[in-house]
């Protein structure tokens, strides 16, 4: 056989078995691209009753993850609940301030004993308790800010991780904010400890690497929820804000929740200390 002709004959070959794959098994080749299961894997979401927590609860729960709800208050958690298992979500729901030790290791605990184990965490919940100029915050708003948004994240990581490597590994998600890059001016306390959120992802995942257990992290735009309602609420500052965005309008919780329960899917294996912005378009970089 001639070279030319034995490249005629392979890429022959080539085409037959891409049609017959075609033929036989679309079904299957779609099914790879769908989104992977969550089924069996339990899943703790903080400050999930509302906004982006209770979407990342819904993303997880709808792939099929039994999810454990929480937040300060007890009606809130309630109508959390009622609202997941209306949509056939396994889900477990407690009260837990993420600022409390107590409640903390309590939310795990009851986990643990409700579910019997941890595979993953979303560590949501924080706190803007400053508007204004960043010279006038105070110390108190400082330990605030860096306790709640910065050691709790740290501290539920460090809580989960044994359940996790009970499990042969897990996935975290901290959630943190394009104001980690970008300050906002009139939230200045706020956004540097956004900004702490993206150097933690990057200390810790190398270490449970080793566990098995990737850490990731996704940094919201603005998005459309309560806690940023001073924000996208006042005229000049979505005008000012929007000018920065490709896209040009505010965003939806789910669009951020569908990134959070992408990177704990088997689809991200391969990622580990990253922020995804999910910001519209808005250029980010430190
Ligand atoms: N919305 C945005 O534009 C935006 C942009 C970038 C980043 N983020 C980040 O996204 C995360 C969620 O914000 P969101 O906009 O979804 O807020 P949200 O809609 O106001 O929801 C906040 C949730 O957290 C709970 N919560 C508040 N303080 C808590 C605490 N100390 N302990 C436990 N739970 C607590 C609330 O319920 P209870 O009141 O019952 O406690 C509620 O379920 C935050 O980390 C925020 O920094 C938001």
């Amino acid at each position: 056989m001639t070279d030319k002709s034995a490249a005629v004959d392979c890429s022959r070959v080539m085409w037959r078995s891409a049609f017959r794959c075609l033929g036989t098994n679309c079904v299957a080749g779609l099914r790879s691209m769908s989104q992977s299961s969550l089924s069996g894997k339990v899943a703790i979401v903080t400050g999930s009753t509302d906004g982006i927590g209770l979407a990342a609860a819904e993303s997880l729960g709808k792939r099929g993850a039994h999810v454990v709800v929480s937040s300060r208050r007890q009606a809130n958690v309630d109508r959390a609940v009622e609202r997941l298992q209306s949509q056939n979500i396994q889900v477990t729901g407690t009260t837990c301030n993420v600022d409390k030790r107590e409640d903390r290791e309590n939310l795990v605990k009851l986990t643990v004993e409700k579910c019997g184990g941890v595979d993953i965490l979303v560590s949501n919940a924080a706190v803007n308790p400053f508007f204004g100029n960043i010279m006038d915050s105070t110390e108190e708003i400082w330990d605030k800010v860096l306790s709640v948004n910065v050691k709790v994240f740290f501290l539920m990581t460090k809580l989960v991780m044994p359940h996790m490597q009970k499990r042969g590994g897990g996935n975290v998600v901290f959630v943190s904010s394009v104001a980690g890059y970008q300050p906002i001016r009139i939230i200045g306390p706020y956004s540097v400890s956004k900004t702490a959120l993206l150097g933690l992802t990057r200390a810790l995942a190398p270490e449970l690497a080793q566990s098995n257990i990737r850490v990731n992290c996704v940094a919201p735009g603005l998005i459309k929820t309560n806690f940023s309602s001073a924000l996208w609420q006042s005229e000049d500052f979505l005008d000012e804000f929007t000018k920065q965005l490709s896209i040009k309008r505010v965003g939806e919780p789910k669009e951020i929740s569908e990134v959070i329960a992408f990177l704990c899917s088997d689809e991200a294996s391969y990622i580990t200390g990253e922020t995804i912005t999910v910001s519209g378009g808005m250029g980010c970089r430190l």
